[in-house]
């Protein structure tokens, strides 16, 4: 089992061993799993081309890792424990015993149906237990799976499933969310009208009952295991196998595919789990996010399953049937360790104290929060009213391609500062440089987040393009990744995450490219052209604001609108709809034709007033008419 730092002194040792011996550093912790081949060498890298290798020539199985070493010593122990979206519908508790079988189960499925490794299995199911069963039945038999969250659209799907070239599609007939009922498999029935060539089967959940249409490639998930042995010997997989395939939103073109490897991913996801939420043997950790986001991969199924902990699952949403639902489940299971979203905490704080007040949260030990920066008063109302004001809270800052928590208070041991990410993990030295590249002095500074060092669970290429994995994250700055964050460090060495500097909005949580919702507007045969901006939202963090250039006779007007999230939503899917929407006679260029998104982000976030010299605009008279028009919506 991997070391777990407790105290700040022990944290200042492992981080300074972190780099000083890196290769020491890491082969402890990889010694603490199994192996059925050791590696060779810890790692080899260069970030040019980019080429980054860990524990090369080790031979193991993230599953083997998972469930079966941990079936001697908690076997009946809880491993998944999962809440439905209907509070009245019964838990599911799954014991690592069962969990293992059904693993094996539903991985000897897959087999019976030609998958092998390394051919791609794409997920787009409900939050359900089978959907982490049908993760690890992939990694299991070395097949590279790639979860694709629910919420996402038809041709969204398609041209993930296209991208990655899936043989197979796992799903379900329905997904309960909320007060919605949603036909997922109608979606995939979509999808498969788009495109999706590669698929030759369609495996189905029979999860809410309802109606599907049936082809030729569909088979239920029931037939599908029927008469399958809960025995499936794990495929050997080397450290550099990919395990997994995970898409995820750029400032140009399409979402890209992140990739993972086995042995790399393994080791951090364990690592950074026990050390960040400081698990303890029996504590309930129960992390919000969707499996379809790396979240839900690193700290839903992986980390927690590595680290032998009962790991929750809930299928609804934070409000449903009311604002008290997160914390009525905290009470009822006796969570520890809770770990959601600065989206979700503000939605919760402005629904009223008194739905976290009716419950008994006295059993939470750790509060967690990712995905965008937390605001003050966010943290402030999450560490008084959740915390009680006596709770740690971990504000983890981290990335789709990190793979794992980078930066992050660990719980209870470093001290802690609202909005603040504070201090490196072990193993991770992120710097600060300036436009130029170079890097700031240690100390206090304001700059671009780039990482010098690899770490285990980095990206290691995009799927089917790995000069986009070179152009976007090492070509910026020699020598280095470059996250696409700006940031702040005190004096101290606390970092402070300011945002994205580059095109990509973060709403609810949810990473988005302006460029991607762009070309989904302009797909609507009235749209000219558009520009999309993110600006402060004061629940979903940012919102979307799109300006738009259309035909004649397209107006301002709620039809207008509600046309342009039509085809936002059949492009992308509901989270990518504009929450405002105006339509402009131009937009603001530069004499070269750039669109200049300064401008126009300065307008939507309300700061009009603050542009500075337009003149050497194109077309500086615009900007008036659209500041002019801008308050209205
Ligand atoms: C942002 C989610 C501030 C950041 C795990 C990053 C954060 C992007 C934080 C990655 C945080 C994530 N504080 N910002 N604690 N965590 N971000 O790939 O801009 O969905 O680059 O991974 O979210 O989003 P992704």
């Amino acid at each position: 089992m991997t070391l777990r730092i407790t105290t700040k002194e022990e944290y200042q040792l492992a981080y300074e061993k972190s780099v000083s011996s890196p290769r020491t550093f890491w082969a402890e912790q990889a010694d603490t799993f199994e192996w059925f081949e050791k590696y060779k060498e810890v790692v080899e890298w260069e970030f040019d081309t980019p080429s980054v290798k860990w524990f090369i020539g080790g031979k193991t199985n993230i599953t083997v890792n998972c469930l079966d070493r941990h079936l001697k010593g908690r076997g009946e122990q809880t491993a998944i424990l999962w809440e439905a979206n209907d509070p009245n519908a019964e838990s599911i508790s799954l014991s690592y015993k069962e969990l293992h079988s059904r693993v094996c189960q539903f991985a000897n499925a897959l087999k019976a149906q030609g998958v092998g490794k390394g051919d791609r299995v794409v997920l787009y199911m409900p939050m359900v237990v089978e959907l982490a069963i049908a993760t690890l039945a992939c990694a299991r038999i070395g097949a590279i799976h790639s979860v694709v969250f629910a919420g996402f659209s038809a041709s969204a799907l398609a041209s993930r499933v296209d991208d990655a070239t899936a043989k197979v599609i796992l799903t379900a007939d329905g997904n309960n969310r909320g007060k919605k009922h949603i036909p997922v498999k109608s979606i995939v029935d979509d999808a498969l009208k788009l495109g999706c060539k590669s698929v030759e089967r369609v495996i189905v959940l029979n999860n809410t009952g309802l109606d599907v249409t049936w082809g030729d490639r569909d088979l239920w998930w029931s037939d599908a295991i029927k008469g399958q042995s809960i025995q499936c010997s794990p495929e050997p997989m080397d450290s550099e196998d990919p395990l997994f395939i995970l898409y995820t939103s750029g400032s140009t073109g399409k979402p890209k595919g992140v990739v993972h490897t086995c042995g790399g991913y393994m080791v951090y996801a364990e690592y950074s789990f026990k050390n960040v939420f400081q698990y303890e043997e029996k504590d309930i950790y129960w992390c919000t996010a969707d499996i379809g986001w790396i979240t839900g991969h690193t700290y839903i199924v992986y980390g927690p399953l590595l680290a032998g902990a009962t790991s929750m699952m809930f299928e609804g949403v934070p409000t449903f049937p009311d604002a008290g639902r997160f914390w009525q489940i905290c009470d009822k299971h006796n969570v520890n360790i809770f770990y959601t979203a600065p989206t979700a905490i503000r939605a919760l704080m402005a629904c009223g104290d008194e739905w976290v007040e009716k419950y008994d949260l006295s059993s939470l030990k750790v509060l967690g929060s990712v995905g965008e920066p937390i605001n003050e008063e966010a943290w402030q109302w999450y560490s008084e009213k959740v915390g009680k004001g006596i709770l740690p809270i971990v504000d983890t800052w981290w990335q789709t391609e990190t793979g794992g928590i980078m930066i992050s208070p660990l719980a209870g041991i470093t001290d802690t500062i609202p909005s603040y990410a504070t201090l490196p993990l072990p193993g991770i030295q992120p710097c600060l440089v300036d436009a130029e590249g170079i890097e700031q002095p240690a100390g206090e500074a304001e700059g671009l987040l780039c990482i010098k060092h690899p770490w285990p669970s980095m990206l290691r290429t995009t799927w089917g393009d790995h000069q986009r994995c070179q152009l976007t994250y090492f070509s910026a700055f020699k020598g280095m990744y470059f996250t696409g964050d700006g940031a702040r460090r005190n004096a101290d060495g606390a970092y402070r995450i300011l945002g994205r500097v580059d095109d990509v909005m973060n709403v609810s949580g949810h990473r988005l490219g302006t460029a991607e919702v762009e070309n989904a507007i302009n797909e609507h045969e009235a749209v000219i052209e558009s520009a999309v901006v993110g600006y402060p939202h004061d629940i979903k963090g940012q919102g979307i604001f799109a300006y738009v250039i259309c035909k004649d006779g397209a107006a301002n007007d709620p039809e207008f609108k509600a046309a342009i999230n039509k085809v936002v939503v059949k492009e992308i899917g509901p989270i990518a709809k504009p929450d405002k929407l105006l339509v402009v006679p131009a937009l603001p260029k530069t004499r070269s034709g750039k669109i200049m998104r300064r401008i126009l982000r300065k307008i939507a976030a309300g700061e009009g007033d603050q542009l500075g010299d337009v003149s050497t605009l194109l077309n500086p008279e615009i900007v008036e008419t659209i500041k002019s028009h801008a308050a209205d919506v």
